[in-house]
C-alpha cells in the first residue's frame, strides 16, 4: 500500500527508499513513516468533505502520533488538531501550528493546561464535565478571555467495531449524559456564563469502525438534542464534532471504508436531519486519528535468536516489542510482517514473533508465515503508524525507537533514537546514597 513495493533487489521500499538501508543507517528499531501516504489520506478527508460543499473541519487527532513534523504536515494539508495534553498542545505550539485550529479535548484539563491553551488563543475546548466549565469560564474571566466550547456527549451510541450497543456508553468516563439530562443542564448552565461562547456539540462513538451506521445514530440523537435545545433553551450550534474512529486495514478480514464514504454518509446525514428539522446546517467536524497515519507507519526489526520448539511453535525475537508497539499485548492486535531484505522469496515457515522484554506477553504477532527467517533479517511491521511510538514506553529502560519520514527517496529524521544518556537523564541519586570519595 502507499509507496511500499519490492524493488529490483528484491527488498521492501518505502517512500522511494531502500527499507535495508533506512535500518542500515539509522539503526533498528524504526519507525518508517511514507509521508506521502499520510499526505494523501488527509486530502481524501478535506476533498470529500469539499465535495459536499459544507463548511467543515478535519481535526488530526493528535494522540495517535503526535510529533512536530507530523503537526508541520497536518498544517500544510490544511487540517485542524486536536489536542489531549499540555503536552500535545506544546508539540503543536512548538511547531508552529496555528493556535485558532487547535482544539482541546479531555476529561481531567488541569488548571495550568487550560491557562496555557487560553493565552494561546486556541480555537475551542472540548468540555467535557460541569467542573471543567466553570473553572474554564472562572479563568477566562481572570484573563478577560471569551472561549469558544464544544460539549462532548455520549450520544448512547457505541461502536464496537461491527455491532453497536445502544445504551452501553452512557457508563462512560466521557462527556455529558444525552439521557439523563446532563447535556441539557451543560448548555443550560453554560448560557449563563459570561466568558463561555457555546459553538456545538461532540461526540465520540469508538475506533476502527468499518461501517457508517453508528455515525447515522449519532447524528440523529445530535438533532434531536440540537432542536429541543434550541426550541427549548434558544441555544443553535453552530458546529456539530462527530468525532473520529474511521477504521484502516491491519489485516486481511479488516474491511474498513473508503474514506470518502465516511464522509459521504456523515455529510449526506448531516444536511437531510437538520434540513427536515428546518435546523441551519451546522459546520461539521471530524477527528480522524488512526485513518490519517495508522498505515503509513511501517516498523523496521532486526531479527536476533529465535527458539524452535518442535511440533509446538517457533518464536522468533527481535530488538524491540511491546516498547515501540504495546497494541498486540493490550488489545491482541493483529499485524502483518514481511521479511524486508528478501520481499520476494516465498514463504517457507510460520512463526511468532516475540519482543525482547522480560515478559511473557510481549509478543507482536502470533503465527505469521513468512520465508526462513535468520538472525540478522530485517522484519518490518505495518501499519504502526498509528498509537504505537504514540504509546511506547520505556519499560526494560529500553530506548525508544527513531522516527524516519520517508518522501520521493529521501529519507529525513523525525525523532532522533533514545540514547542510554536519555535513559538515565532525568534520574537524580539523592545526596545521602550518593558514594562516597
Ligand atoms: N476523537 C476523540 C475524542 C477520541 O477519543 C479519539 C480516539 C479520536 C478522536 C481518534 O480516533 P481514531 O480516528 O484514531 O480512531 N489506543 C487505542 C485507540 C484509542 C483511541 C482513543 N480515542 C488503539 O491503539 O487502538
Amino acid at each position: 500500500h502507499g509507496t511500499s513495493r519490492i524493488n529490483d533487489q528484491g527488498n521492501l521500499e518505502i517512500g522511494g527508499v531502500d527499507a535495508t538501508e533506512l535500518a542500515a543507517k539509522f539503526g533498528t528499531p524504526l519507525y518508517v513513516v511514507d509521508e506521502a501516504l499520510v499526505r494523501q489520506k488527509a486530502r481524501q478527508f478535506v476533498e470529500a468533505f469539499q465535495a459536499s460543499g459544507l463548511k467543515f473541519q478535519v481535526a488530526y487527532a493528535s494522540k495517535a502520533f503526535c510529533v512536530m513534523a507530523m503537526c508541520r504536515i497536518a498544517e500544510e494539508e490544511g487540517l485542524s488538531l486536536d489536542v489531549v495534553s499540555d503536552g500535545e498542545l506544546y508539540t503543536a505550539l512548538q511547531a508552529g501550528f496555528p493556535a485558532g485550529r487547535i482544539h482541546f479535548h479531555g476529561n481531567n484539563k488541569s488548571p495550568q493546561e487550560i491557562e496555557m491553551a487560553i493565552d494561546a488563543q486556541i480555537g475551542c475546548f472540548v468540555v467535557d464535565n460541569f467542573i471543567e466549565l466553570h473553572m474554564l469560564n472562572a479563568i477566562a474571566a481572570e484573563k478577560d478571555a471569551k472561549v469558544k466550547v464544544l460539549f462532548r456527549i455520549t450520544p448512547g451510541v457505541s461502536a464496537h467495531t461491527h455491532e453497536y450497543i445502544s445504551t452501553g456508553q452512557q457508563d462512560s468516563k466521557f462527556g455529558f449524559d444525552l439521557g439523563n439530562g446532563a447535556a441539557y443542564r451543560v448548555i443550560q448552565e453554560a448560557k449563563e456564563l459570561s466568558n463561555i461562547e457555546i459553538l456545538g456539540v461532540h461526540s465520540h462513538i469508538g475506533s476502527q469502525i468499518f461501517e457508517t451506521e453508528g455515525f447515522r445514530m449519532a447524528m440523529e440523537k445530535t438533532i434531536g438534542f440540537a432542536t429541543k435545545v434550541r426550541d427549548e433553551l434558544g441555544v443553535t450550534f453552530k458546529v456539530v464534532n462527530l468525532g473520529g474512529g474511521f477504521g484502516i486495514r491491519y489485516v486481511e478480514g479488516d474491511t474498513p471504508l473508503p474514506v470518502a464514504e465516511y464522509v459521504k454518509a456523515i455529510t449526506d446525514g448531516i444536511q437531510t436531519h437538520f434540513s427536515s428539522h428546518n435546523y441551519p446546517i451546522p459546520e461539521i467536524w471530524i477527528e480522524p486519528g488512526r485513518s490519517i497515519v495508522g498505515d503509513a507507519g511501517t516498523t523496521l526489526y532486526t531479527v536476533g535468536t529465535s527458539k524452535d520448539i518442535p511440533g509446538i511453535r517457533k518464536y522468533v525475537a527481535v530488538d524491540g516489542g511491546m516498547t515501540d508497539n504495546p497494541r498486540p499485548a493490550l488489545y491482541e492486535s493483529k499485524y502483518e510482517a514481511m521479511l524486508a531484505n528478501r520481499a520476494n522469496e516465498a514463504n517457507e515457515e510460520v512463526v511468532s514473533i516475540a519482543g525482547k522484554c522480560c515478559e511473557s506477553g510481549d509478543m507482536l504477532i502470533w503465527d505469521v508465515n513468512l520465508p526462513k527467517v535468520e538472525s540478522g533479517d530485517i522484519l518490518a511491521v505495518a501499519c504502526t503508524g498509528a498509537y504505537n511510538y504514540a504509546m511506547s514506553s520505556n519499560y526494560n529502560r529500553i530506548r525508544k525507537p527513531a522516527v524516519v519520514f520517508v518522501k520521493d527517496g529521501q529519507a529525513d529524521i523525525a525523532v532522533k533514537r533514545e540514547s542510554l544518556d536519555t535513559i538515565v537523564g532525568l534520574d537524580v541519586i539523592p545526596e545521602r546514597l550518593q558514594k562516597a570519595v
